[in-house]
């Protein structure tokens, strides 16, 4: 596994006035007016992650947000091209709730090691083994997951979604750690898979401790794909989503966002008078997606398929089954 180190003694803080300084905005410049121009001609938009860096998140993209977010305004956009500044269980849902669209990621090998620990053989052998039990799936899984279970969840809605199946028993996969913490809101009983984010996953509660101490006063909020041992510290958890939201409404003067470090950045560039004390947590699959790959994705559109999305119809046509009971359900929706 991919070392991620925690720099606890000098952690670095930013703030609305360190993030994306003019200088860099500038050198930028000629690239972004590259991909303006390729987005104008092909009729495209760029939708960003809140886990891309400033340089994307705060110039290119069209429409920002989380994955229930960015899922919405992919079947929502009348753009001919979408391309995913995110990773590919992202692109697909977006291909899945759009399948007449052209959906490129601009790295095909930006994965998830969520995704990666489920596949649709091992949802069949679940459902063999626990046949009345209905199954939830976090969108971090692929298209073939997808089409295997019965509904799919976010961070945003997953209480939500558990909550509203006719069922005393879920089966939820593949986050076991966003498992617990749906477990801990609701009286159903949860049948977990032991998947986990290789970056949430690197938190710890004492780590979070240690923050307290090192920055007395601090907010920690917590996305829910962290142990439940970092939840339980935490003052708020949520979705990414859900934390932007919360830290625009409370405005703490320092706060910690304990899930991927560029979130930070992202949120502090806009939001002005906090301070974020940020542990520099990366996902490697999130950062594989550049500039000059989204340029390069809009240049080839057509001509290179590596960029572009694709699912075979019959796994798309379930898999959206499975989106579109999700998206029906009200909650954060
Ligand atoms: P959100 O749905 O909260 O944006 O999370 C997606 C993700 O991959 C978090 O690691
Ligand atoms: Fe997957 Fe974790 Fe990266 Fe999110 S942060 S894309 S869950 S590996």
């Amino acid at each position: 596994m991919m070392s991620i180190s925690i720099d606890r003694v000098a952690l670095p803080i930013v703030n609305s006035e360190t993030v994306l300084p003019e200088e860099e905005l500038v050198a930028l410049g000629p690239l972004i007016a590259e991909i303006e121009e390729l987005k104008r001609q092909k009729n495209a938009i760029v939708l960003a992650h809140n886990y891309m860096t400033p340089d994307i998140f705060h110039t290119v993209a069209d429409i920002q947000g989380d994955s229930l977010g960015l899922a919405r305004a992919a079947a929502e956009t009348d753009a001919d091209v979408i391309v995913f500044a995110g990773v590919h269980f992202m692109a697909e849902t977006a291909k899945i709730t759009c399948p007449e669209k052209t959906v490129l990621i601009p790295d095909p090998d930006a994965g998830c090691s969520l995704a990666e620990s489920i596949t649709a053989a091992d949802v069949r052998l679940l459902r063999e083994r626990y046949p009345d039990v209905p199954v939830v799936c976090y969108v971090n899984t692929s298209a073939a997951v997808k089409a295997e279970v019965d509904i799919c969840c976010t961070s945003s809605n997953a209480v939500e979604i558990v909550e509203s199946l006719d069922s005393d028993r879920v089966i939820f996969l593949p986050d076991q750690h966003l498992g617990r913490w749906v477990a801990s809101q609701t009286d159903k009983e949860i049948i977990l898979w032991e998947g986990s984010c290789m970056v949430h996953e690197q938190f710890t509660g004492e780590e979070l401790r240690e923050y307290r101490t090192m920055h007395p006063g601090v907010q920690i909020i917590a996305h829910p794909e962290c142990p439940q041992d970092v939840l339980a510290e935490a003052d708020y958890v949520g979705s990414t989503a859900g934390m932007i939201d919360w830290v625009t409404d409370e405005r703490p003067k320092t706060v910690v966002m304990v899930t991927e470090c560029s979130m930070s950045d992202n949120v502090a560039a806009e939001v002005s008078g906090v301070d974020f004390v940020r542990p520099c947590n990366l996902c490697p699959h999130m950062k594989k997606i550049t500039l000059e790959k989204i340029k390069m994705a809009l240049e080839t559109v057509g001509q290179d398929t590596r960029y572009q999305v694709e699912i075979p119809a019959e796994i798309a046509e379930r898999a959206r089954r499975s989106v579109d009971r999700m998206l029906a359900v009200k909650g954060r929706n």
